[in-house]
């Protein structure tokens, strides 16, 4: 039998950093170790990726077959992602996108005043997941997280449906040892017919290879059936 054709992944990775001035910005404590595992699982499973992540300090993958494209702000991701969106398969979106950024950016470094407070206008930013299916007529199978809190399973069934994804993988950032900066990891996968999925804690690494096999037979499962 002959193998099967090799899938395109586009996944993204790591933070977003939206500048208020040349020296500081607005980020978050993403690593970029789920999306790197993700990349690295999809590789040697035989399949192509093109990583777009935003600036982590992790080496960068290892594994033939990852086109690695790095951007800071949530603007360039975006533009990256719509650039390649178009001939991937299947896009995971793991990154921490920062929600908001600054309106106006100074170009000289902001100086302390005499003034107790400071309050920073900020404007929503492209929000990347929910723009693949519309304007950016993404037709593959389309994977977000959701990082919660609190009322976790709600919070990414509300995203599934919102950002019209087929599956939304859920991490409980709250819990201490998983979610962002660690190596480890915990996760359900909530899936668009309603059912669910629980990975237990494990490795990043070893989830990324379970994420990818499950990932991998739904986007197959979906090329077979003609789009209604
Ligand atoms: O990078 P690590 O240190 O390994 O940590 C991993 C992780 C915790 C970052 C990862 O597992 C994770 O949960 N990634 C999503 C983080 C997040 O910002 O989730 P969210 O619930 O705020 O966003 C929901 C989804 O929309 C995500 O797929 C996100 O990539 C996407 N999004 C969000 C905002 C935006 N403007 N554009 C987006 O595409």
């Amino acid at each position: 039998m002959t193998p099967p054709e090799p899938l395109h992944f586009l996944i993204t990775a790591g933070p977003t950093r939206e500048p208020i001035d040349p020296v500081r910005f607005i980020s978050n404590r993403s690593s970029g170790k789920m999306g790197y595992a993700i990349a690295e699982a999809a590789a040697r499973a035989g399949h192509t990726v093109d990583l777009v992540s935003g600036p982590v300090t992790i080496a960068a993958p290892s594994q033939p077959g990852i086109r690695l494209v790095a951007v800071e702000s949530t603007r360039q991701m975006y533009e990256a992602v719509a650039e390649r969106l178009g001939a991937a398969d299947v896009a995971i979106m793991a990154a921490a996108v920062a929600d908001y950024r600054p309106v106006s950016v100074s170009p000289q470094k902001i100086k302390k005043s005499k003034q107790q407070d400071w309050v920073l206008h900020l404007e929503k930013t492209e929000d990347i997941l929910g723009s693949a299916r519309e304007p950016l007529g993404f037709g593959g199978l389309l994977v977000g997280f959701a990082a919660e809190t609190e009322n976790v399973e709600a919070h990414a069934r509300d995203k599934l449906v919102r950002k019209r994804c087929d599956v939304i993988v859920a991490n409980d950032v709250s819990q201490p040892g998983i979610g962002f900066d660690s190596d480890t990891n915990e996760i359900c996968l909530y899936h668009a017919d309603g059912s669910a999925e629980a990975l237990p804690r494990g490795a990043k690494s070893a989830l990324a290879r379970d994420l990818v096999r499950i990932i991998e037979g739904l986007a197959r499962d979906r090329m077979r059936v003609p789009a209604s």
